[in-house]
């Protein structure tokens, strides 16, 4: 039995944590499945609730910069980037202090540790009333798109853990920027929340990731992001069987259903609706969901690699 909780019910949310249950909890991006980060039952019960093949590292939320830096070596790029974008939609990855009690199983025994701060109140309230470090993937199923509502997570994951604590819609929408500094140079290891451009005001070039290659961040399988419908992106024209997923004023004609990311051409609108799109979008009866082409600056260079990844290997 996974009980749906409101906000207001944190405080029981956060005793269970304590007693090493997980919870479903709404972050700014997506919806994560957190457990005590320190308590390697509560890491190996993520794995197990989210079924992923093998245990690719998890992302480690604290409350805010501090807590960070008790857990792992922060450089002078670490800290300015910590200072500018926390809380927020930025993943940090760096080394691991010696001292570090997060579960090795969390950090698929790296020596690295990718660290979060988290800006949604639910979230940041969460991590003060159970005083944990919280482990927590996206509350999905491995290999489904990430969940941006309550009702996702219960579809995803009901049944297979203890509380989905409900926090309304997730207003990103997409999953954070994951940046590796945990070398000489940095690494942008997945697209995100954050602009790529704005790390750069600071760090100067941060190289991309090339398209399905040289990526350093486990879990960034091929193909991830996975509705079962094929999905057809830079669509020019649309089938008559097929789904079509809008952006900008001029939607294409003659699609079976169309539902539009942004009617106005906003990439942070779009973020938002992407997941809940697809999912909506992902249903028997179409031939397959065409996607209309987003700019690949600012959030379109994520959204554009969650849509790949999502199209790749069909
Ligand atoms: O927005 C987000 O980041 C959401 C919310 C819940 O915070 N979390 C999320 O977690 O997207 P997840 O597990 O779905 O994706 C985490 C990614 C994986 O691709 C994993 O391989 C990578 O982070 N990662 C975690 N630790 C890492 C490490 N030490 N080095 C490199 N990559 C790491
Ligand atoms: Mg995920």
């Amino acid at each position: 039995m996974t009980e749906l909780l409101p906000a207001s019910a944190l405080a029981r949310a956060a005793a269970l944590l304590i007693q090493g249950k997980l919870v479903a909890f709404p972050t700014e991006t997506v919806y994560g499945l957190g457990g005590d980060a320190t308590n390697d039952k509560a890491v190996a019960a993520i794995f197990a609730a989210k079924q992923r093949p093998q245990f690719n590292p998890l992302i480690i939320h604290v409350p805010d910069p501090a807590a960070a830096e008790e857990l792992a070596v922060f450089g002078g790029a670490a800290h300015e980037l910590a200072r500018k974008f926390w809380p927020g939609p930025l993943t940090l990855v760096l080394k691991r202090k010696p001292d570090c009690p997060v579960s090795l199983l969390a950090g698929a025994g790296l020596d690295t540790l990718a660290l979060r701060v988290p800006a949604h109140p639910v979230a940041q309230r969460l991590l003060r009333e159970c005083g944990l470090k919280l482990a927590a993937p996206s509350a999905n199923r491995s290999g489904h798109v990430s969940p941006t509502t309550a009702a996702h997570v219960m579809a995803e994951l009901g049944g297979l853990i203890d509380v989905v604590l409900d926090g309304g819609p997730c207003p990103i929408g997409i999953e954070s920027t994951i940046l590796d500094l945990s070398e000489e140079k940095p690494v942008l290891l997945r697209p995100g929340g954050t602009a790529l451009e704005d790390l750069e005001k600071i760090l100067g070039a941060i190289s991309r990731p090339s398209p399905g290659g040289g990526i350093r961040a486990p879990g960034m399988m091929e193909r991830h992001y996975a509705p079962s419908l094929p999905l057809r992106l830079n669509a020019a024209s649309v089938a008559a069987t097929e789904a079509l997923i809008a952006f900008g004023p001029k939607p294409l004609p003659g699609a079976a259903r169309t539902l539009s990311l942004s009617p106005t051409g906003d990439l942070a609108e779009a973020a938002a609706r992407l997941f809940a799109l697809l999912r909506e979008l992902d249903r028997p009866g179409f031939s397959g969901i065409a996607v209309m082409p987003i700019p690949d600056k600012g959030l379109g260079l994520a959204i554009n690699d969650r849509l790949a990844r999502a199209a790749r290997g069909r």
